[in-house]
């Protein structure tokens, strides 16, 4: 019973037919195929806007390239402390942008905090020359916490971005589970919001290393196709990616797989509200909480699966993800509960 990551999910039925039936003939390469010219279409139906898109293998190429697009190597890219792109890209993002400089903001439950960005940016530039320029502000979204920018949230960081001139990007590695609480249209969530690049995820939510790169501002689109190639992710068999990602958006697969991890996480949380303590609000597919290392031990001695919280002994995340099974979920419910009783 896997509540470890929604990246040890299996593929979804449904996309792993897709590729089958992408598999007829031959097919032009480096994303010529007719998948890769529909799904830029349908993104463009689906966020009513222009768009440029790149299909991508991982989150990190499309994070890596958006910042490549929008920020300088002279140039600083703000974004929370706990960013996939500050922690966990292994300089991914420092090296395509051939030396722009993260800083890590602060902020509660995985947001960067409102405060401390305005103040940064109204002190920088008193060093001149000698510092990195801000750029690029990058928010996750779900967050690294489970948690979701509410689109009053994302409203107050477009107007930062728009008195300093800076460039928006969302990490949307999650962004299906944020749509699906939000319940709102993805332009409203995205472009609507002042996003400029959307890192559009699909591998958590059921697809097989099926991203996206969603360029909203021609600004932000110059030589994009060269970074990829440079970037080593112009795939020559694009119509296996492409092919996944058109099915994914196809009659709302991609919000119903969402939904349902979504649905599982807050059964998670209401049922056991009276037990576990827990660290952020459940607002997707992730809950972190606290619980006695006894019942920590147990739960893993059951067959239950979750990461302990890297610094923590008593805290876990469980992820739920669109394979989740309802009777799983029940079960790590019970076991929680008989515990506690
Ligand atoms: C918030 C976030 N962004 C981006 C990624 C993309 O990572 P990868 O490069 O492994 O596809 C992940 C994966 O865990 C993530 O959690």
């Amino acid at each position: 019973m896997n509540f470890r990551s929604d990246n040890e999910a299996p593929v979804n039925q449904h996309i792993l037919e897709a590729i089958i039936q992408a598999n007829q003939g031959f097919e032009e390469s480096y994303g010529y195929d007719r998948y890769s010219e529909q799904f830029t279409q349908q993104c463009q139906q689906l966020f009513q806007a222009w768009c440029e898109v790149l299909p991508l293998t991982t989150g990190t190429a499309a994070n890596s390239i958006a910042m490549a697009l929008s920020c300088p190597p002279y140039g600083a890219i703000l974004c929370h402390e706990d960013a996939h792109l500050n922690r966990d890209e292994c300089g991914a993002p420092e090296f395509y942008t051939a030396g722009a400089k993260i800083v890590p903001l602060p902020g509660e439950h995985g947001k960067i905090d409102i405060k401390a960005l305005q103040t940064f940016l109204a002190n920088s530039g008193v060093h001149g020359e000698h510092e990195s320029m801000p750029a690029t502000i990058s928010l996750t979204q779900c967050t690294e916490s489970g948690t979701v920018y509410s689109l009053e949230e994302l409203k107050a960081i477009k107007a930062i971005k728009e008195q300093y001139g800076l460039a928006l990007h969302m990490d949307g590695a999650r962004f299906a589970n944020a749509l699906c609480t939000l319940q709102c249209s993805p332009a409203e969530a995205t472009w609507q919001a002042g996003i400029d690049l959307l890192s559009f995820g699909a591998t958590k939510n059921g697809a097989m290393m099926a991203e996206a790169l969603i360029v909203f501002n021609t600004k932000f689109n110059k030589q994009i196709k060269r970074l990829r190639k440079r970037a080593g992710h112009l795939i020559s068999k694009m119509r296996y990616v492409s092919a996944q990602l058109v099915r994914y958006v196809e009659n709302d697969l991609w919000l119903e797989l969402a939904h349902h991890a979504n649905s599982q996480a807050i059964l998670f949380s209401k049922q056991t509200a009276e037990l576990v303590e827990l660290l952020h609000p459940v607002e997707a597919n992730e809950v972190f909480c606290r619980l006695p290392i006894e019942l920590i031990e147990s739960l893993q001695k059951q067959g239950f699966e979750f990461h302990i919280w890297p610094g923590y002994k008593d805290v876990i995340r469980l992820v739920f993800s669109h394979a989740t099974q309802q009777s799983d979920t029940e079960k790590l419910i019970k076991a929680v509960s008989q515990h506690q009783a």
